[in-house]
């Protein structure tokens, strides 16, 4: 009697489970086609990527049941008081942050632009979305197979230190022979409990139907668990530039590099989680969306991630070869700092470096001449 209660029970549970998603799907297309029909203007992108310029206010993000009354408009950011960084660098051959800008002038002022997505492409990305959450949200400390990692991250004794920002400057390459459902990243993690987000660099075919390095932004909140603005929570301020825009070009191994400079912070005022790239606003994370990030992160690390099917060959990390001490011929975050529980900028002392596999490796240069650098990469080359 007991067991078949039971079984009816998980049933049940099963049944919500799946229904919960279908609908959430559904939601999310008609949220998609309601962009589509307000579009102001499209933009077509030189990759063929259509964005269209809508109402900051019909954003996806305000679809989030904790945003219903969100009124704050972009312009009542409490000004940061401190200076943002451009990226620098004392390397010579260096482009700075020759990205991002929408092509044709951007979006009208009072809008912002979400990438279309067709419907077949939608379900694609979902189920891609939903294999990477479970993996990233498994709450096992061990990574799941075919999760790669070679990061530098806060480690155990550092737990009850809170962080109130990151930032750091990194550099990018195009990774041709990333294949779905591999893909390959630059990123920064920030998380306390089961909040979390990650901001960097993506070759993800999965994702943005090419084998491009974009931009991207993954957010696990609540309900919210997704890529860019592909689902309610991450709200984009900016009319020119999308977070999922693709990078221009490609860092060359012993030659140009092409670095972009990143750092998101929590607002000290308001509790959001706000987003600059090369000292442009891209957009915030509303306080409310958190339930642990409403105040502060206790976990913060910076590297490369990569995915792999088991068994089948470790995809490219960083530049493709194993990290160097060198800057000009590895893959690199550097000046890389947190924001400590005063608002300063600090070098995180009590860290840790972790990887998965002995193809990937991780340096941690404390004081290298560009500030705190974080070496990642390897593999295939
Ligand atoms: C939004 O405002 C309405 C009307 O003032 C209120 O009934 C509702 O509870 C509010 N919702 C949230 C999520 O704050
Ligand atoms: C990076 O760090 C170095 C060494 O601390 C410093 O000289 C340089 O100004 C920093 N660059 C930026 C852009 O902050």
């Amino acid at each position: 009697m007991k067991r078949v209660y039971l079984v009816v029970v998980l049933l049940l549970v099963v049944n919500i489970g799946t229904r919960g998603i279908v609908e959430e799907e559904n939601d999310l297309q008609k949220q998609y086609q309601l962009l589509e029909q307000s579009s102001i203007k499209t933009i077509k992108t030189a990759n063929g990527v259509i964005y269209d310029c809508v109402d900051f206010y019909k954003q996806p993000a305000f679809k989030h049941p904790m945003l219903k009354n969100h009124t704050l408009y972009p312009q009542m950011r409490t000004k940061y008081t401190h200076r943002t960084i451009k990226a620098m660098s004392s390397n010579d051959e260096a482009i700075q942050c020759q990205v991002l800008m929408l092509e044709n002038g951007g979006c009208p002022t009072g809008t912002v632009p979400i990438r279309r997505v067709s419907m077949d492409d939608l379900v694609q990305i979902k189920t891609a979305t939903k294999n990477y959450d479970m993996r990233t949200t498994s709450n096992s400390l061990l990574t799941q197979p075919g999760q790669q990692f070679a990061i530098v991250q806060t480690n155990f004794v550092s737990r009850t230190t809170k962080y109130y920002g990151v930032r750091g400057i990194f550099n990018y390459y195009q990774l041709p022979r990333v294949r779905a459902p591999q893909y390959s990243s630059g990123e920064i993690i920030i998380r306390n409990g089961d909040d979390m987000i990650k901001v960097g660099w993506t070759v993800n075919p999965a994702l943005n139907k090419d084998n491009i390095a974009h931009m991207f932004q993954y957010l696990s909140a609540g309900q919210s668990h997704c890529f860019n603005t592909l689902c309610p929570g991450f709200v984009s301020t900016n009319k020119d530039v999308s977070i999922d825009a693709g990078l221009v070009g490609s860092s060359k191994r012993g030659g140009l590099q092409r670095v972009i400079s990143l750092f998101i912070y929590q607002d000290a005022k308001t509790k959001n989680w706000w987003l600059e790239i090369c000292g442009i606003v891209l957009g915030y994370w509303p306080q409310q969306i958190f339930t642990k990030m409403a105040d502060g992160a206790t976990y913060v690390a910076v590297g490369g991630e990569a995915f792999n099917l088991p068994g089948q060959p470790l995809p490219p990390m960083g530049n493709g070869y194993y990290p160097s001490e060198e800057l000009g011929i590895t893959a690199f975050w550097h000046n890389f700092t947190v924001l400590d529980s005063n608002h300063q900028h600090i070098i995180p002392q009590q860290t840790e470096k972790y990887t998965t596999d002995w193809h990937y490796g991780v340096y941690d240069m404390m004081h290298g001449k560009e500030g705190r650098a974080i070496c990642y990469g390897g593999t295939t080359m």
